[in-house]
């Protein structure tokens, strides 16, 4: 009879147990999904396009039209954040440490080492406009 009840405790103990676990790993798997969905949004940003300079600072980014061959570069140093926002013989110069980087982004003098971050975009020609994957 003892035996009998202390079985039926066990069962219901290990019952609880795979419920709570159950439980736990829906709460976290919800909020792992919901994370994934808010990262998954896409943001555009649609700004005019200039064509008459060679560097175009819209905006955080950095518009560079070299020839008819456009190409967007986050104005965001890779340093520390700066934005940057001033050009010197086709150089992009970030007014924070002194970084340079040419304008395919990549560094060409520190302390910054990595390349600014490219953007994908779309032109727009009958508007005039950019639109620039955020
Ligand atoms: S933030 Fe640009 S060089 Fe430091």
């Amino acid at each position: 009879m003892y035996s009998r009840v202390k079985k039926y405790n066990r069962r219901i103990f290990l019952k609880s147990v795979v419920a709570g676990i159950s439980i736990a790993t829906l709460f976290v798997w919800d909020k792992m999904v919901i994370t994934n969905k808010k990262n998954s949004q896409v943001k555009y940003i649609t700004l005019a396009l200039q064509t008459n300079k060679k560097i175009n600072f819209a905006d955080n980014f950095i518009i560079i039209n070299n020839e008819g061959k456009i190409k967007v570069l986050s104005s965001r140093c890779t340093h520390l954040g700066c934005k940057i926002n001033e050009s010197k013989q086709d150089n992009l110069l970030c007014p924070c440490h002194g970084s340079s980087f040419n304008l395919d982004g990549s560094p060409i003098k520190g302390p910054a080492i990595k390349p600014l971050e490219e953007k994908d975009f779309t032109i727009d020609k009958a508007n005039n406009t950019i639109t620039i994957i955020v």
